[in-house]
């Protein structure tokens, strides 16, 4: 018998009755799904780039949830844990684009007029994510009027407090300041002079503040990689469709450049200033 015979002697080798690896990871189902652009070859990247992508976004709502129970609860090192993956996993799918770059605009051109009026601007966990961590534009919600749990998941987020406003509350709390975060809301959040100071506070004397310091700083750096997703997004699609509008119907690069300006921790980039 081969070594590979050897070592491998012992393996479990019957899963009639138990669970086997893909039975544990929904493989059939994961694996089986149509593909509905698979009249051109690189369908299949298209499919496969943005199903992976919602499978990450599944765990960062999973991840940014959790933490913000924690920041609520002023249990801190849980919270940096979870949000340092969350910068982790944008960082994976920052690199991700590095694949889809490889697709040519006449390789997109064979499948793009069967994509119909889909586009990412209906994918209801960017949005959820964009609402969890404070960018919120309830009118969006009406992309998703048509599919129960998602809408009511959107809609579920924008009656609490986003992870910033906890953020902040946590911040007053902690500095005997009154709280500023305001009601939970339908709106992005917009940056107050207040908030800033606060912060401002924070990074003046890192020593006595040392847990809100590492909180803002986890906060930036999510941030930084959340950008860093926009810009190669918005790199990406110019690359391949250039200044055509978008599937979704928006104006296309117009309109993911106009999304490179959103802050949504501005206080702690404008604090920057006054340090
Ligand atoms: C060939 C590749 C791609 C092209 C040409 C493209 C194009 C576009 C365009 C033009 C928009 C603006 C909305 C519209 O009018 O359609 C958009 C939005 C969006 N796309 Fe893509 N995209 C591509 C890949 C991806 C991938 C891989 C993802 C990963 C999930 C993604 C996620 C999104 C999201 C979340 C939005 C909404 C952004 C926002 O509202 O701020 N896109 N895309």
């Amino acid at each position: 018998m081969s070594d590979f015979g050897e070592a491998s002697k012992g393996a479990k080798m019957d899963f009639a009755r138990d669970k086997s690896y893909g039975d544990y990871l929904g493989l059939d189902k994961i694996l089986t799904v149509e593909n509905p652009l698979d009249m051109a070859h690189d369908g299949l990247l298209f499919i496969i780039q943005h199903q992976t992508s919602e499978l990450w976004m599944k765990l960062v709502i999973h991840e940014l949830t959790a933490a913000r129970r924690a920041i609520v609860a002023g249990d801190l090192q849980p919270a940096f844990k979870m949000l340092s993956r969350v910068a982790r996993i944008f960082e994976q799918l920052n690199s991700a684009w590095d694949v889809l770059r490889t697709m040519t605009p006449s390789e997109y051109t064979a499948f793009r007029p069967h994509l119909g009026a889909s586009s990412g601007f209906q994918s209801y966990q960017y949005r959820l994510i964009e609402y969890l961590l404070g960018n919120r534009n309830g009118s969006l919600t009406k992309l998703h009027e048509h599919t129960p749990a998602p809408h009511e998941a959107l809609r579920n987020e924008m009656a609490q407090p986003s992870l910033y406003q906890v953020a902040i509350d946590l911040l007053a709390d902690r500095l005997g300041a009154a709280r500023l975060s305001g009601d939970p809301g339908q709106t992005a959040w917009q940056a107050l002079p207040q908030v800033q100071d606060l912060w401002q506070k924070v990074y003046e004397d890192p020593a006595t503040h040392w847990e809100l310091y590492e909180l803002a700083e986890k906060l930036v750096d999510l941030e930084d990689y959340f950008r860093r997703w926009r810009f190669n997004h918005v790199t990406t699609v110019e690359r391949i469709i250039g200044f055509k509008r978008g599937t979704g119907g928006t104006s296309g690069v117009a309109y993911l450049r106009k999304m490179l300006e959103v802050e949504l921790f501005p206080e702690l980039w404008h604090v920057r200033g006054a340090l």
